[in-house]
């Protein structure tokens, strides 16, 4: 395992592209325009910055990782010499089978490929594929250059020796790999995406207002961030779209996505990335809030 090429480098992809980089791994990093990839690489060179002024890495570190990086927008030319390749593409189904059917067109025989998907089903995406035992899913977290889990997602025909070397694999990056089989929203979004519903809901029902609610959830559960913050980051659009998958999944209207989230995603309001959600992320507001929260 020597070549990543990583397919996207959003939120999710450049922090996966930052990780292995650091690790001395030889990076592809692809997405559709050049304007992306350098957004993803500055991205990158700004949370590399913040580690050397924190003496996490040295100057030289920061250095080598970016070394290690090279970008692409074609997934032909950024992906023929993979040994494996982590799909981090925007969450839409038909986006992501497309990517997989290229891939298993343009890379080795013998490469492993995975999805970063939060929630399509990882058995889904390897039937579009000639190699599904060797398709799998790693599911990082966000930040992904500090969040240890990765969850391993165990598709129908994944082999033990394909889950054993990405195990292994995600290890090597310092993470703490934890396996699960292949049923909608796998464990993390299963228990989270409730939480985040059941909180919309409470907003929605007037019970409490939005500092409230997270502030029962920080101080009364001792969660690091409230849930409804927690949705900003992680994108309500991206809340949205996992429910949904939940809900068609399991056909149990427990995991139906509360009216005004839908209603937030339809009206723009997305969180972070779209400059306002449950809170207000506005230029002057937004440095402040995010790096408080990600401050360690
Ligand atoms: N945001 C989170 O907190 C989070 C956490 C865990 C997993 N995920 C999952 O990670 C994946 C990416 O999410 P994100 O938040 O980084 O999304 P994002 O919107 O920030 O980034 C997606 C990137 O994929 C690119 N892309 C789309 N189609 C492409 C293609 N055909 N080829 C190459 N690049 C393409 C887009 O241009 C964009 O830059 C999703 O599957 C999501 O469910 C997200």
């Amino acid at each position: 395992m020597k070549h990543i090429s990583i397919i996207g480098a959003g939120t999710m992809g450049n922090g996966i592209a930052h990780t292995f980089a650091q690790f001395d791994y030889k990076v592809s990093l692809i997405d559709v325009t050049k304007d992306n990839l350098d957004k993803g690489i500055a991205t990158i060179t700004r949370n590399l910055d913040r580690m050397v002024s924190k003496e996490k890495i040295s100057e030289d570190d920061k250095k080598r990782t970016l070394a290690n990086i090279t970008t692409f927008t074609s997934i032909a030319d950024g992906a023929k010499n993979a040994d494996l390749v982590v799909e981090a593409a925007t969450e839409n189904e038909k986006i992501k089978l497309d990517i997989f059917r290229e891939l298993d067109k343009v890379c080795p025989s013998e490469a492993i490929l995975s999805s970063n998907t939060s929630s399509i089903p990882i058995t889904k995406i390897a039937a579009v594929t000639n190699r599904p035992k060797q398709v799998i899913g790693m599911h990082f977290m966000n930040p992904v250059p500090i969040m240890k889990l990765v969850e391993i997602i165990r598709g129908y025909n994944t082999s033990d020796e394909v889950t054993k070397t990405v195990v292994d694999l995600s290890k090597n990056l310092g993470k703490v790999p934890t396996e699960v089989n292949d049923y909608p929203g796998f464990v993390a979004n299963r228990i989270l995406m409730p939480m985040i519903n059941e909180a919309v809901e409470t907003l929605y029902n007037n019970v409490a207002g939005v500092q409230e609610i997270d502030t029962v959830m920080k101080l009364g559960m001792a969660h690091p961030m409230g849930p409804l913050q927690l949705a900003d980051f992680i994108g309500l659009d991206v809340c949205l779209s996992i429910l949904e998958v939940m809900y068609d999944g399991f056909k149990n209207p427990k995991y139906a996505p509360c009216p005004l989230l839908v209603n937030m995603v339809r009206a723009g309001k997305l969180g972070v990335k779209s400059g306002e959600g449950f809170y207000d992320y506005s230029e002057n507001k937004k440095a402040e809030k995010v790096s408080s929260q990600f401050a360690s």
